[in-house]
């Protein structure tokens, strides 16, 4: 599986330290940036994350910000992002499998690195498992359809 890295300055650290994490395990991991601690707007790596996830360069993406929230919020606005901001291994287990999330999303200073590490071995491990959660994420769809033109 491919991945696709990005964050902001307050989510720097944690960013190089999962994805190091994830390419020890054997994934291929793409880093989108940010690549220092100074200063930079997190839309811009939500942004380039969820372009590249939603043109299938990369297969899921992991963002990090300081809350998580900015950097998904984001990531959302791409056409195809399904990017899901989680503190916990059990809503990133449940995003993927009824959401289909795409993207998950950390907070640096919500989350340590040892949590991080949980959360994240937990989304990329879960499958989507359709039926009924494929027709409400099809609905999901059809609103970005109404608005996004
Ligand atoms: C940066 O200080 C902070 O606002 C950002 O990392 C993020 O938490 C925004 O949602």
């Amino acid at each position: 599986m491919k991945l696709g890295f990005g964050s902001d300055h307050a989510g720097y650290e944690l960013k190089e330290i999962l994805l190091k994490y994830l390419e020890e395990k054997g994934f291929e991991c793409v880093d989108y940036g940010t690549h220092s601690l100074d200063r930079v707007d997190y839309p811009d790596y939500g942004k380039i994350v969820g372009e590249k996830v939603a043109a299938g360069e990369v297969d899921r993406g992991v963002l990090i910000c300081g809350t998580g929230i900015g950097i998904s919020l984001a990531a959302n606005k791409v056409r195809g992002v399904r990017a899901a901001v989680c503190s916990e291994p059990y809503s990133a287990r449940m995003t993927v499998r009824h959401n289909n999330a795409n993207i998950i999303a950390m907070g640096s200073r919500v989350v340590g690195e040892d949590l991080a590490k949980m959360i994240v071995d937990t989304f990329l491990e879960e499958k989507f498992e359709g039926g009924r959660h494929g027709m409400r994420v099809d609905k999901i769809s059809a609103i970005e359809e109404e608005y996004f033109k």
